[in-house]
């Protein structure tokens, strides 16, 4: 029994050898921008990485880590889900601002791919953005529920579900901030312009039939750079990596104030 499995498993290991050693090398660079805060005198560059995409996994995150664990382990950037769920791994791929864990590779060799921090943010190192600005404008929302009352059953603030269903779309959001650094407005006006992602969580509590802070929430965006500094143009919703509408969320909350 035993010398019958080895020897399935040394056919299959050979056979495996022989198709890996048939496969020629599908070599496609990866140009990625470099920017070290230990030799500020330097400049940040591109650089060059050949990858094999035979023997890569389909997403540009995958490539960016082989390339980090066989050829350059001081390259940095952030990531923890590896599945569109925890927003680290945001950067700008071949010109668009999306998720390096949910972005395919283009299988075609011949084509250069360029990887750059998300644009018009201060970088910490390669393709880290500083996040921290960004951070603070959410936190200035307050994106919690805030009651004066207490739940009718002493218990929990209920809801209904068409309540509830008024979330769906808003609720999804994982920060990942590529929206707001692809509006041309935030990249102009983000220290008081709070950009498409923190105004479409401020939506999000606005709308919640369970919160009770609604008048002081309108008040917070009553003024012309947080929230009037959208022009529509949208760029936001095109870039979502997770196919939400922050440019309508903004409208909602232009029409709720005007009818105020
Ligand atoms: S719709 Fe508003 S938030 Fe979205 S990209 Fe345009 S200006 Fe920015
Ligand atoms: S709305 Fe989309 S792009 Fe913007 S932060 Fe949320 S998940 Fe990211
Ligand atoms: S690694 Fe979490 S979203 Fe990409």
């Amino acid at each position: 029994m035993f010398r019958q499995l080895r020897s399935v498993t040394t056919t299959t290991f050979a056979r495996g050898l022989a198709t890996s050693a048939a496969k020629e090398p599908r070599l496609k660079k990866f140009e990625i921008y470099r920017w070290n805060p230990d030799t500020p005198e330097t400049a940040p560059k591109m650089q060059t990485y050949d990858v094999d995409l035979n023997e890569c996994g389909p997403m540009v995150l995958d490539a960016l880590l082989k390339i980090k664990n066989e050829q350059d382990a001081t390259l940095t950037f952030r990531r923890s889900c590896r599945e569109g769920i925890c927003g680290s791994c945001a950067m700008n791929i071949g010109g668009t601002n999306t998720l390096a864990c949910l972005c395919k590779i283009d299988q075609n060799e011949s084509k250069d791919l360029k990887v750059y921090p998300l644009p018009h943010m201060y970088v910490v190192r390669d393709l880290v953005p500083d996040l921290t600005h960004f951070y603070k404008q959410y936190k200035s929302i307050q994106p919690y529920l805030q009651t004066k009352e207490k739940p009718a059953d002493g218990r929990e603030h209920l809801q209904s579900i068409e309540d509830r269903a008024k979330l769906d779309g808003l609720y999804e959001c994982i920060l990942c901030a590529c929206c707001s650094t692809s509006c041309p407005s935030y990249w102009w006006n983000q220290q008081e312009y709070l950009g498409p992602a923190v105004l479409m969580q401020a939506y999000r509590w606005l709308i919640d039939s369970r919160d009770q802070a609604t008048a002081a929430r309108k008040a917070m965006l009553q003024n012309s750079m947080s929230l009037y500094r959208c022009h529509t143009i949208m760029n936001c919703t095109r870039t979502c990596p997770k196919g939400l509408n922050p440019g309508k969320a903004i409208a909602e909350i232009k029409k709720i104030l005007a009818f105020d």
